[in-house]
């Protein structure tokens, strides 16, 4: 397989390397990955994260088992169980059907190729979402963004954060407040992380503050990721997602959900139908609150499509290339044929 080269994966010299994300911001510390199974522990611990990297990862691993001469037999208990390694990011399943379980070609060479253009792919999505998204936003604008949405999240530049940093770039004043994204803060982690890396202005706060910033016009417009959306339009992404929107439509605040056609999910008819992952509840209860204390810790939540200003994603247009459309989900669900 050729080398393929992201800010959290790398495939070198036949080797595979992750970028151990719970270890950011403070240690940038690379992890070889060497199995399926390596692979299966690192993305249910978030060592390797976000929607769309979690499906290139997966593939990656699953590649390289092929190539060290794993049978077609293991080649596929493989992909079921790196498919089933976290239920809610569809990218996950359609990445593992696209490089094996959908395919008659069990070769090698036919899943190396397979998954070398899915690792292209995600780039080009992410830029052209990028592109697209990035003329909503306008000189002076105050964004919120949840989660990280960003190049750590996929191969490319990013979902929601691909798109502020493009305006970035694009020379828009721009800043950036994040929600630091609680339990496992990926907001102050890793967003603050790339949008300093970018030198892209932000500032941190609390999820609870969301709110009074709304409250206080300091807030323009909203970008965020998904895991997984329905065919009506309905949209999961990290918990805390869901109070956002809420908070973003009592104020009249344009929300956006960012996610290319890879997150769409055309056999979820709405978001009831997402499955939603539940963790460890240590993650919540920390060494904070009562050992002995109950916890609940869904990993997500479900966005109704009636929140959703748009979401900026693909779609298959001339010669098999994907180009960035705006679906605003008030209408119509989405057609077997998108
Ligand atoms: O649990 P995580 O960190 O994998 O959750 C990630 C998110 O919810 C992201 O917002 C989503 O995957 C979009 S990534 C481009």
């Amino acid at each position: 397989m050729k080398n393929l080269v992201s800010l959290g994966l790398r495939h070198e010299n036949q080797k595979l390397f992750i970028l151990d994300q719970t270890l950011l911001p403070h240690k940038e510390q690379w992890i070889e990955c060497h199995t399926p199974l390596e692979m299966i522990a690192l993305i249910q611990r978030l060592a390797v994260r976000g929607a769309p990297l979690i499906g290139v990862a997966a593939s990656v691993a699953l590649a390289r088992f092929a190539e060290n001469g794993a049978t077609s037999e293991q080649v596929l208990e493989a992909a079921h169980a790196l498919r089933a390694a976290r239920p809610t990011a569809v990218n996950l399943m359609h990445a593992i059907d696209e490089v094996a379980l959908n395919s008659r070609d069990l070769s090698v060479q036919g899943i190396v190729q397979r998954t070398e253009a899915l690792f292209d792919e995600d780039v080009s999505l992410c830029h052209e979402m990028a592109e697209l998204g990035s003329g909503l936003i306008s000189d002076g604008d105050h964004i919120l963004t949840h989660c990280n949405a960003g190049a750590l999240a996929t191969v490319g530049a990013g979902t929601a954060l691909g798109v502020i940093t493009r305006a970035h770039e694009k020379g828009k004043k721009i800043h950036v407040y994040v929600d630091e994204t609680r339990p496992l803060l990926q907001g102050a982690r890793l967003t603050v992380w790339e949008l300093q890396r970018a030198g892209v202005p932000c500032t941190l706060i609390c999820d609870n503050m969301a709110g009074f910033l709304m409250q206080r016009g300091k807030i323009h417009k909203i970008f965020v990721g998904a895991d997984r959306i329905a065919r009506n339009g309905d949209a999961a992404n990290k918990i805390g997602t869901y109070s956002v929107a809420v908070l973003a439509k009592a104020h009249q605040v344009p929300f956006y959900v960012v996610a290319p056609h890879t997150t769409i999910d055309l056999k979820c008819e709405n978001g009831s139908e997402i499955p939603i992952e539940q963790r460890d509840s240590q993650e919540v209860r920390t060494d904070k609150a009562p050992l002995d204390c109950n916890v609940t810790n869904p990993a997500f939540d479900v966005t109704p499509a009636h929140y959703i200003t748009g979401i900026i994603t693909t779609r298959s247009g001339d010669s098999e290339k994907y180009s960035a459309m705006v679906w605003a989900p008030g209408g119509k669900p989405l057609a077997n044929s998108f």
